[in-house]
Formats: C-alpha cells, sequence, structure tokens
C-alpha cells in the first residue's frame, strides 16, 4: 500500500533525526539566528495580546514549521548579510556570481530543512493528511500544507532589494499613514451608525466563509528558537512587539495609535505587532520574502481532519471510522494549553482557530458529527471495512459533498452567479466533468488570504446569540464577551450548538461595506473576564498584515483583474469608480497618492458591483480566481472521473443533491430550516428536515 515517512510510528523518528541534522545545519551555517529577547513572565491567557500570540503562533506540526520558516530565514538572513558587508545591491554582478557559487549550498540546506513527504503512490485512493501527492508529478507539492503562499503579482516591500526585510512601509510620496489612522478614519462606525444588515444573507454564510478561510490558510507568526532550552524545536513567542513603534525589534512591526479616545485611554500608544514566518520558495530559490501556509490550500476539510499526519491521528477514534467527540457530541477535549479561557476545558479540532468565536465552533460541530453519522452508517452497511477504511471513505463522502456546497450554493452568492460560471467554478447538474490540470497551481495566494477573503470581516456583528425551537431569542450577548469562550457550547440550556445554530440561520448578516464592527475594531480579543482592556483592531490589522507580506497597492491588483487603476481621489471615469464619493473623500485624507491605497482598504470600500451581490470587482476576481484553481489543481476534486480516487456516477449524482441545510439539519437535531441556509426570506421558507436531501449512503454498499 501507501508508504509515509510520516506515518504514526515514522513520526518521533523522524523528528529526532531532524532534530540532530538541523543542530548540525544551524551550527554550520554562519547565518546568526535571532537572539531572544527578556521574556516577560506573565499569566497566560489573560490578556488580548497573550491571545493574539496564541492564536497566531500555536502550530499544528512545530518541528515541520519551523524547519521550513529557518531554510526561509536563511536566504534573508544570508541575502541581507551580503548586502551590509558589500555594500552592493543584490543585482550587482559581483553579488550574483558569489550567489552562484554558494547557491547549491544553500539550497541543500533549504531542501534538507523542509519536511519530509510522503513517498507516492499513484495507486492510493485518498488524500494525504498534508496534501502531499495530490499532484502526480514528482516532487511537486503545491498545495500541500507547510509550503509558501503563491502571489498573483510580485511583493513590494521596503527594503532597496525587496527581499522583505523591511516590510512595505514607503508609498509614492513617503511614509504610509498608520493603520489605525486609516482604521478610524475609513473604517469605522459609531455609537449613532452602525452598518445596515444586508437583507438577504445570514450569519450561516459568514462563519461558513470563516471555516472555509481555516480550511485553506494559517499563515503561522515569527517565533523564535527559545534560548535556554536544549530543545532547537523548543520555540517561544516574541514578546511585546509594542514597546517601541519607531525603532521596532526584529520580527516586530508594531505601528502608531494616533490620538485616539479609545485606546489612548489604556495608555497604549503602539499595537503589538508580530511578523509572519519566511518561507523558503518551492524549489529553494532565493528571492523576496515569501509567507508560509501551514494548511493544506485543497478544500479538503482540513479545519475539521487537520493537516498533517500527527493530528489525524490525535483526532481519530480508532474505532469505528469515527473522529472523537466528548460528551453531548461537542468536539473533544483538547490539550491543557488551548486557544479557549483560563480555567476552561479547551476542545480539539483540525485547525485550532475554532474556538476564537463561538458560532465558528458551530461550523466545526457540525461537519464532526456528520463525519460520525456517514461512518455509522457505512460501518452497519459493510460489516467487513475495518476501523482505516471507514474513516476514508466518511471522509471523502463529506469532503465531495463540502466540495460541492462551496462550488454551487456558496460562491455563487459570494460572486455572482455570472462570474460563477464564466469562471468555471459551477459544477454540472449530474454527471462527471474532468476539470483537473496537472499544470494548475492550486496553493492558496497571498493577495487572497492578506486582503480579499478577509471581507468577511465587515460582515460581523455585534452580538452572539441563540433561538428556541419557534425561532423566537433565547439569549444574546455583545461579541466582545467571548472571543475564546467555549462554555457557550458547554451551556446546551441556553446556547449550545441546537440554539445559537438557529439563531445564525435566521440572523442576518452585517452587509459587506466599509464598516467594521466596534466589536472587532476595537475590543478584538478582549473577554468577559478582564476589566476593560486595550482589545485589538482587525481592521488595522488586516492593514498591516498585507504590508508586512508586501502586498502592493490596490491599484496593481485591479490592473491584474484588468480593471482601470484610480488615478485621482474621485469618482470619476479616471478616479475610484467603483467607490462612493464620501469614502474617496476619506481615503483621500489618509492616502497621499491613488497607488499607496492598500489592497484590503480599497477592496472592502468598494461598491459591490450589482445591487444584491456581496463584493466589488476587484475582491470578486481576486476570490473567483482562487477558487477556479483550488478545484482545477486539485486531483481529488469531487467531479473528476478518476478511477481508484473518484466517485461512481451514481454516488456522484447524489452528492449533487446534497446543501449545508441538509447537514446543518441533521447535525444540529433541528426540526425545520430554510433549504437555503445561508440566504433568508422570499420563497426560500422553512421546511420539515425530512424533506432537505440526505445522502443515500445504500449507494456505498459492498456487496
Ligand atoms: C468574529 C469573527 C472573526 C474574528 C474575531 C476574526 C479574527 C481574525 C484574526 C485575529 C486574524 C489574524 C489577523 C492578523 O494578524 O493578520 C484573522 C485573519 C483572517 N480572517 Fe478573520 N476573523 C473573523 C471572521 C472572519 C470571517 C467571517 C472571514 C472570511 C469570510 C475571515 C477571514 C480571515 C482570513 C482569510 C484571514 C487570514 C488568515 C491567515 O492568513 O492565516 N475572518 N481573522
Amino acid at each position: 500500500m501507501f508508504t509515509s515517512s510520516q506515518g504514526v510510528n515514522g513520526t518521533s523518528t523522524l523528528r529526532n533525526s531532524k532534530k540532530k541534522t538541523v543542530k548540525k545545519y544551524i551550527s554550520a551555517i554562519t547565518v546568526p539566528l535571532p537572539v531572544s529577547p527578556v521574556v516577560r513572565v506573565r499569566q497566560s491567557g489573560r490578556t488580548p495580546k497573550d491571545r493574539m500570540d496564541i492564536f497566531a503562533g500555536q502550530m499544528e506540526d512545530p518541528a515541520a514549521a519551523f524547519s521550513v520558516a529557518i531554510s526561509g530565514l536563511v536566504f534573508a538572513d544570508f541575502a541581507k548579510r551580503i548586502r551590509s558587508d558589500t555594500g552592493l545591491p543584490l543585482k550587482s554582478q559581483q553579488v550574483q556570481e558569489a550567489l552562484a557559487i554558494l547557491y547549491p549550498k544553500i539550497s541543500e540546506i533549504c531542501n534538507h530543512l523542509k519536511p519530509q513527504r510522503a513517498n507516492c503512490k499513484s495507486s492510493y485512493p485518498y488524500r494525504m493528511p498534508d496534501g502531499s501527492c495530490n499532484n502526480p508529478s514528482t516532487g511537486v507539492l503545491k498545495g500541500a500544507a507547510l509550503t509558501a503562499q503563491a502571489r498573483f503579482v510580485d511583493p513590494e516591500y521596503g527594503d532597496p532589494d525587496n527581499l522583505g526585510h523591511i516590510p512595505r512601509i514607503y508609498g509614492k510620496n513617503g511614509k504610509l499613514t498608520s493603520p489605525r489612522e486609516i482604521s478610524n478614519v475609513v473604517l469605522s462606525t459609531t455609537e449613532d451608525f452602525r452598518s445596515p444588515k444586508s437583507t438577504r444573507y445570514t450569519l450561516t454564510l459568514v462563519h461558513f466563509a470563516q471555516f472555509v478561510d481555516h480550511d485553506v490558510i494559517k499563515t503561522p507568526a515569527t517565533k523564535i528558537p527559545n534560548s535556554t532550552a536544549n530543545d532547537i524545536f523548543n520555540e517561544q513567542k516574541i514578546e511585546d512587539c509594542d514597546e517601541d513603534c519607531v525603532k521596532p525589534k526584529e520580527h516586530c512591526f508594531p505601528f502608531k495609535i494616533p490620538d485616539d479616545h479609545f485606546q489612548n485611554d489604556f495608555g497604549t500608544k503602539c499595537m503589538h505587532f508580530v511578523r509572519n514566518k519566511p518561507a523558503p520558495s518551492e524549489w529553494c530559490l532565493p528571492g523576496p520574502r515569501h509567507q508560509l501556509n501551514e494548511r493544506t490550500a485543497f478544500l479538503d476539510l482540513s479545519a475539521t481532519y487537520g493537516s498533517s499526519q500527527i493530528r489525524v491521528n490525535e483526532l481519530r477514534q480508532w474505532e469505528g471510522g469515527r473522529l472523537n467527540a466528548s460528551k453531548d457530541d461537542l468536539l473533544p477535549d483538547g490539550p491543557p494549553v488551548g486557544d479557549c479561557l483560563p480555567d476552561q476545558v479547551c476542545f480539539n479540532s483540525g485547525d485550532y482557530r475554532f474556538q476564537e468565536i463561538p458560532m465558528l465552533t458551530v461550523i466545526h460541530i457540525v461537519f464532526l458529527r456528520e463525519h460520525n453519522r456517514i461512518a455509522g452508517i457505512l460501518s452497519n452497511l459493510n460489516r467487513h471495512w475495518n476501523d482505516e477504511k471507514l474513516f476514508q471513505e466518511s471522509k471523502k463522502i463529506l469532503t465531495g459533498i463540502y466540495q460541492h456546497i462551496i462550488y454551487n450554493e456558496f460562491l455563487p452568492l459570494l460572486v455572482g452567479r455570472d462570474m460563477a460560471y464564466g469562471s468555471n467554478l459551477m459544477s454540472s447538474k449530474t454527471a462527471h466533468r474532468n476539470s483537473f490540470s496537472a499544470y494548475a497551481d492550486p496553493s492558496t495566494l497571498n493577495e487572497f488570504g492578506a486582503a480579499a477573503f478577509r471581507f468577511g470581516h465587515s460582515l460581523v456583528g455585534r452580538h452572539i446569540g441563540s433561538m428556541n425551537r419557534n425561532f423566537k431569542i433565547k439569549a444574546s450577548e455583545e461579541m466582545r464577551r467571548d472571543f475564546f469562550n467555549n462554555d457557550k457550547m458547554r451551556d446546551l440550556n441556553i446556547y449550545g450548538p441546537t440554539r445559537m445554530g438557529r439563531w445564525m440561520a435566521e440572523t442576518l448578516m452585517r452587509k459587506r461595506d466599509r464598516f467594521i464592527s466596534d466589536q472587532i475594531r476595537n475590543h478584538l480579543f478582549e473577554t468577559k473576564f478582564d476589566g476593560p482592556s486595550d482589545g485589538f483592531d482587525l481592521a488595522s490589522l488586516n492593514i498591516q498584515r498585507g504590508r508586512d507580506h508586501g502586498i502592493p497597492g490596490y491599484n496593481k491588483l485591479r490592473m491584474y483583474c484588468g480593471l482601470y487603476p484610480s488615478n485621482v481621489f474621485n469618482t470619476g471615469p479616471m478616479g475610484f469608480r467603483d467607490h462612493d464619493h464620501e469614502t474617496v473623500k476619506k481615503l483621500s485624507q489618509v492616502y497621499r497618492h491613488t497607488d499607496d491605497v492598500d489592497l484590503f482598504v480599497g477592496g472592502i470600500t468598494e461598491k459591490p458591483s450589482c445591487n444584491g451581490e456581496i463584493l466589488g470587482p476587484t475582491f470578486k476576481c481576486l476570490i473567483a480566481q482562487q477558487f477556479q484553481r483550488y478545484k482545477e489543481g486539485d486531483r481529488f476534486f469531487y467531479e473528476n472521473n478518476f478511477q481508484n480516487t473518484g466517485f461512481t456516477l451514481e454516488q456522484l449524482n447524489d452528492i449533487k443533491k446534497q446543501t449545508f441545510a441538509g447537514i446543518y439539519c441533521r447535525s444540529l437535531k433541528l426540526k425545520t430550516i430554510q433549504p437555503k441556509v445561508f440566504e433568508k426570506g422570499g420563497t426560500n421558507r422553512r421546511l420539515h428536515c425530512d424533506s432537505i436531501p440526505s445522502p443515500d449512503l445504500n449507494l456505498w454498499k459492498e456487496n
């Protein structure tokens, strides 16, 4: 069968041998490793900053991620040293000649440090957890976990060689404005004005979108080797990046908080911000800094199953093909130090960001329960199947349904039906349709993760809530009290997944516009257990993250999409033609040049392309192209007609009848639901759950 060097028993041996070689290599190379800063002892998990560090820095497979990041640093630091030692530009002939001599050595180090991948066998019918072996060409790891994010366009960093030692800090006419100031002027709501609600889309769409985001991308923050520990993989977080905004510490990129009645009440002048880990390019070629993706890029439910063999092994029950669950069929209990509040028992799931807000936890519970339901039925139908077969087949079926929902229910709402058809996103009504190309690159793109798919931050409202079986509000409270609070899921009488799921299906989301709820713009990662504290501003973080990753301005991406750039601050044909007048006025207050407008800001402030649609043209274009790549670069895409890995015609046609409402009903044990659960109103009235399609698992019965 399939042999994997990352298998259950191979894992620790691999780690130990890696440790030795990593140490050997690190002592052999002359590139200095960053010096660890002074560690301030603090009760963990108590402040928004502590929570952010756990949220951004937790790793699924720390050893592997460490190795990859170090190989990214090798290049970055090497190039930096050459520049400072010789004073010559990187492109100069002398430096290029020196590089040509040194390149084989550096490349060997870089390749060696990368995680070992499975030995691919084309006959193996299932996906690998880390997404390797998806592409049949030997050694092609596009879309696999722990590879670099691809890019639509070249990065623009702040250092002369554009390598990324310095993030994008300059615009056409000098230094860019602080993200917090941009957020205050362009993206803020007030006590008297809040973004209106959508008239059509529900909160289920918002948190399904968030789940999809966590399935395809996790960009880890930089951590550094712990100089006091004897274990090279024992990394520590970078503390207190908010100490100095003018001369930040290495790997920090804090930004100034201008005179700001909200933040300054807590004496905060500078917002903590850690740069994301560097990643080597696919073939270890020297070049600008890229960022790592810890998830597989494939739409493979890695948010449920994990992106590494280690995580899948931890989550499986190893009996009947099931995943672990805890009391009341909730997610299983997780490790002691997790992303939940102090004194709580954290849950566990494939992606560890799921406790960030209880509505997202609901979506994780929905998929966990559906997996176990499918596994239970399959084990009755096929008594001769062992745990492995039951697990893999259940995962394959659920992933197929999930992909069908994304391409046929979710994306047409997001990018509009015309673009969904035009970009080859929609499936055929019935039958197979091959769209795989070994040349397509399914990697998650940097501009997608750092800007376009963050559109969801504008849909987030102010509350979390629950509804009883008559769809009447049972409870509701401000969101800022409940970041990382998993009590809401355990408390089945007032909240719990069913009541909250009902509330999400019934409650309309905020319109996608330029306004970001103060719950995440001023209070991000505060909780009810804190006194008043200086929460983060997610809108500012998005802007700064784009600069950290060297994402070029909005105009560059518009041109990539074949849209006119904006050359003047007005709404005329030479200006911001997809914006309204008021917004352009605000943009002109914080940007000195139209080319400086950050991609997140330019995209989130666009008007929707058509009335009733969610996104404006630039984000629509980037998101449609990304999902096209996810489909065309995935050998296991559910519609493909490949013997061994695909579905039979009958099975596929049955999958094509499934909707998210069905999974939602079954998993949350609802009585009624509207058949299009991402939408509300019109003819989409609530129906009895029995009349919503459920997969006919008899089609998987083997004689
Ligand atoms: C209450 C809801 C949400 C909270 C509290 C939240 C919070 C966050 C935070 C703290 C980050 C990291 C920011 C940084 O330092 O770069 C982030 C990243 C991100 N968020 Fe959200 N988010 C929420 C909802 C959503 C939704 C609904 C979507 C999509 C529709 C979304 C898409 C993303 C994406 C694509 C990233 C980048 C992920 C990565 O690169 O690893 N988020 N979010």
